[in-house]
């Protein structure tokens, strides 16, 4: 008999992200507390819920254009120019994508030909690697540091620039480390990509989560509107992590060139969810701001906590995630996730899942109330200082 055929060299070569083998334990052990996702445990609003019935209700359940729905790209386009200082023509320049996921995806396809470079601040979320690998680009990490909060160094990034880099990514506020970069270094950034005449792209999905500092958007710069991509989401500022809606903000060349891939991928984001997306955006926004002071307390009680605790961390100036240094543990970081996991019942991901520099670090989330962030803080503890 011939044997079953494999799958595609390009799948084998990219390879599964570690993180989904932690995941899987921790789904075969009930009544784990998770420190580990990112995912928002404050609900949805409650006027995103209603647009969400109310387009079920009246049957607003078919296709939708493949940028999205006209009246959602104006809504993006209305809250970028208010609040980004980005101006975007809503017929040409914003893409609606199913989930921020698929925007990051879609991005990385357009810009990269095989071989080409994208520098990536070091730590990184864990699914730009593989996004970057099927694309046939090749990661080149910059290193962020956490004696300097994680935050990026243009020269770090000017320095790895070659003949093959074609773009630059600035991810402020950050996953993993909750560094929101300083705009004047966003500003160097952007001279630096005009120099050497790349791309930048700009994920900005936790702009709305920013402690100290503030939030700075690159295609906002003179000249820098074209060559950059900006992508944002809806799943973090207002609880829509399962809603799967995100968007990119490029030139409407880029745009135009992406919709053929955006087509053959999921068609157009969820129906249902665009109508809620865009009740997100032109509804109530002093929701944000009640988030932001939950998410600010709760940040504030794990770094007592961990003071308390003599565990040190790198304090985040935005995002809802900690660092959080388990080096006195003796173990790797993902030796600790495991141990943690195993002896404990508490699930994290290792700083080694997100690139290499927050090796030493595991990322401990701020999606849980403080009573259960407590418990799962104090377990940690034992495995730390055994
Ligand atoms: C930096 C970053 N970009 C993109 C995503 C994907 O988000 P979405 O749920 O909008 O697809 C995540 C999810 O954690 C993220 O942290």
């Amino acid at each position: 008999m011939v044997a079953v055929p494999t799958v595609s060299k390009r799948l084998r070569s990219v390879g599964a992200p570690g993180g989904n083998v932690l995941l899987e334990m921790f789904q075969r052990r009930p009544g784990a507390i998770a420190l580990g996702r990112g995912d928002p445990d404050l609900p949805a609003p409650p006027h995103v819920l209603a647009a969400a019935h109310e387009a079920i209700a009246k049957g607003l359940t078919r296709y939708t254009p493949v940028r999205g729905l006209l009246d959602l790209r104006q809504a993006i386009a209305e809250k970028l120019r208010r609040e980004n200082g980005i101006v975007a023509d809503p017929q040409t320049d914003v893409l609606v994508t199913t989930g921020t996921q698929e925007a990051v995806f879609l991005t990385f396809y357009a810009l990269l030909d095989p071989g080409d470079e994208v520098l990536l601040p070091d730590p990184y979320y864990n699914a730009y690697a593989p996004m970057i690998g099927y694309a046939g680009g090749v990661l080149v990490p910059v290193p962020t540091r956490p004696e300097r909060g994680f935050r990026l160094d243009p020269d770090e990034v000017e320095r790895r620039i070659t003949p093959r880099t074609r773009a630059v990514m600035v991810v402020t506020p950050n996953n993993p480390s909750g560094a929101v970069y300083d705009p004047d270094a966003l500003r160097s950034v952007a001279a630096i990509a005009e120099r050497h005449g790349l791309f930048v792209v700009s994920d900005e999905l936790y702009e709305a989560l920013i402690y100290r500092g503030r939030a700075f958007s690159v295609a906002s710069l003179p000249g820098m509107r074209d060559r950059t991509i900006t992508i944002n989401g809806f799943s973090k500022t207002y609880s829509m992590t399962g809603w799967r809606v995100g968007y990119l903000v490029a030139s409407a060349a880029v745009v135009g060139q992406m919709l053929t891939l955006r087509h053959a991928l999921t068609i157009c984001a969820p129906t249902v969810s665009q109508h809620a997306a865009m009740a997100a955006l032109r509804g109530p926004q002093d929701i944000l701001r009640e988030r932001l002071v939950i998410f600010a307390a709760r940040r504030e009680f794990v770094l007592r906590h961990l003071k308390a605790h003599g565990i040190s961390c790198v304090p985040p100036d935005g995002a809802f995630y900690v660092l959080v240094d388990i080096r006195a543990s003796g173990m790797t970081s993902e030796q600790f996730a495991i141990t943690l996991l195993e002896r404990e019942n508490v699930f994290l991901y290792p700083g080694s899942y997100f690139g290499r520099e927050a090796e030493g670090f595991v990322r401990v989330s701020l999606v849980l109330p403080e009573d259960v962030l407590g418990e799962g803080l104090d377990r940690m503890r034992r495995v730390v200082h055994p």
